[in-house]
């Protein structure tokens, strides 16, 4: 096997990670919760989250990665204490990938088909109704031929860029997308703020409301913030693990995790003042949830003076944080193989091409030909089973996972992980964190999940509530105890 390949520039590294933390769930999710949840009170919660949570758990993702400069599928075995388990997460972590990429592609291929929707201006000029609007939404999820077509896509386009290998492709066409990105947000933002009373939505993201928090659920709306601030930053199961494994020493790992976390925080932050005010301008409210993206903007682009080119422009706009994902991830992706076996990159692409294809067949079925399968209750899909998976379950374990791994002696062990995190010029963490990493952040993260899991179950039934309740409670189980059970030697 060669030598492993490493990031040209540090921007390069920057970029291709705040790429990956940058997607749906800075573009989609956010805006849609902060429209649901309140606007500037359910910000203030999630940068809260963000810090406290998100910046230590990116900080130890980075520095396994760069520890074992391995992926997630070897990284747990080669640093582990001997004799200890840890490996076994290796499995929860691969699998977390493929199966976020299960839906996720399938979602970067609807923003794709919107740009050329947009493009093609079958959304403005005729005297279209907002039910004509939500029509074309539905009429686009109940065929399977569309679905099918953007999701193959969007695959293929995100292995080609990975094929040409880490620099030449992930790194380079990354780069290129996301300064486009910026670009881009700013041109939409300062339109979206000029709109007429476009200042109404700019109070509502900005000045907070509590009752708001109260009216949906406080165990709600502090759960999905959590898990928001867990699935943006994409922690827990590897994805920014492996950018770290490129990474050499020469800058401490808590500045860049800084970096990172502050850009996609700035893009999330202002895809929500791109979309917010557009609604309010147009006496539209910002809470449909997950179709404001699909139907409530279209809607206002129909409507907008040179709808079609700012309706197009934003759909590129999402098209960019998508793919920059997608990228990312099919770079993880394709390291598991070329560490595990030592597959050639090319040989990865192939194979991984059409395993990805074909595992995001049943969430696009999901929406049509499977739609009677609604496995979490009345009008949910395999979508939404996917993303409970990976969100809601494997984000918040794989975390404590990661955490417990880089702060106990059975792991990795605190030493080891402060020295590589450290080591560098730049931001250091300090010794004093230990103690809140080793034992509050993983009980923080248990209260929230457990109660979360209750809030989402209770009003389903107790059918739903026991077996999930009984998985999430063995899964943690294990986890503390392969942390503090006793049995490890000293290192
Ligand atoms: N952070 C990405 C987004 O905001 C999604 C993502 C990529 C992700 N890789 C991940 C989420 C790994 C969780 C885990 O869209």
């Amino acid at each position: 096997m060669g030598k492993r390949e490493k990031f040209s520039s540090r921007l390069g590294f920057i970029l291709v990670s705040a790429g990956c933390a940058v997607g749906l769930g800075n573009v989609w999710k956010f805006p849609y919760m902060c429209g649901r949840y309140g606007g500037a009170a359910f910000i203030l919660i999630y940068l809260v989250f963000l810090l406290i949570l998100g910046f230590p758990i990116i900080i130890c993702e980075f520095s396994v990665g760069r520890g074992s400069q391995k992926s997630c599928a070897a990284s747990f075995r080669k640093l582990e204490a001997n004799g200890a388990r840890w490996h076994h997460y290796s499995y929860f972590c691969m699998a977390g990938n493929y199966l976020l990429m299960m839906f996720y592609t399938m979602v970067s291929g609807w923003m794709l088909y919107y740009c050329y929707r947009c493009a093609i201006g079958e959304f403005t000029g005729t005297v279209l109704t907002a039910a004509a609007v939500k029509d074309k939404f539905t009429d686009m999820t109940a065929s399977p031929g569309t679905l099918i077509i953007w999701t193959i896509l969007s695959i293929i386009l995100a292995f080609g860029i990975c094929s040409r290998g880490l620099k030449k492709g992930v790194e380079k066409i990354t780069k290129i997308m996301m300064v486009c990105l910026l670009v881009l947000i700013a041109v939409l933002a300062i339109h979206s703020v000029m709109l007429p009373s476009a200042i109404e939505g700019v109070k509502f993201y900005l000045i907070p409301d509590f009752q708001s928090i109260i009216d949906n659920g406080i165990g709600n709306v502090v759960f999905g913030a959590m898990s928001q601030a867990f699935f943006t930053l994409s922690l827990g199961i590897g994805a920014m693990a492996i950018f770290g494994s490129y990474l050499d020493k020469s800058r401490s790992l808590a500045g860049e995790a800084l970096s990172i976390g502050i850009l996609d925080t700035f893009v999330a932050l202002m895809a929500g003042l791109i979309i917010i005010p557009a609604c309010f301008s147009f006496g539209i409210e910002p809470d449909a949830g997950p179709s404001l993206i699909f139907i409530t903007l279209p809607n206002i682009f129909n409507q907008m003076a040179g709808g079609r080119i700012w309706g197009t422009l934003f759909f590129l706009f999402l098209s960019f944080a998508a793919l920059s994902t997608v990228i990312a991830v099919f770079e993880n992706i394709i390291s598991f193989a070329m560490d595990l076996w030592g597959w050639s990159r090319k040989k990865s692409v192939i194979v991984n091409i059409v395993a990805i294809i074909i595992l995001s067949i049943p969430c696009i079925l999901g929406f049509n030909i499977l739609s009677q399968f609604q496995p979490l209750g009345e009008g949910s899909n395999i979508m939404d089973l996917e993303d409970f998976l990976v969100s809601n379950n494997l984000l918040p374990i794989g975390s404590i996972v990661y955490l417990l791994f880089c702060t106990t002696r059975n792991g990795w062990g605190w030493n080891n992980f402060i020295k590589e995190a450290n080591s560098g010029k730049g931001m250091k963490l300090s010794e004093k964190i230990k103690w809140y990493m080793t034992y509050v952040l993983p009980i923080i993260v248990v209260v929230i999940y457990l109660k979360g899991y209750y809030d989402m179950f209770s009003s389903k039934g107790i059918v739903y509530m026991v077996p999930w309740f009984a998985v999430a409670i063995i899964f943690l189980g294990v986890v503390f105890w392969m942390a503090f059970s006793r049995k490890r030697k000293k290192l």
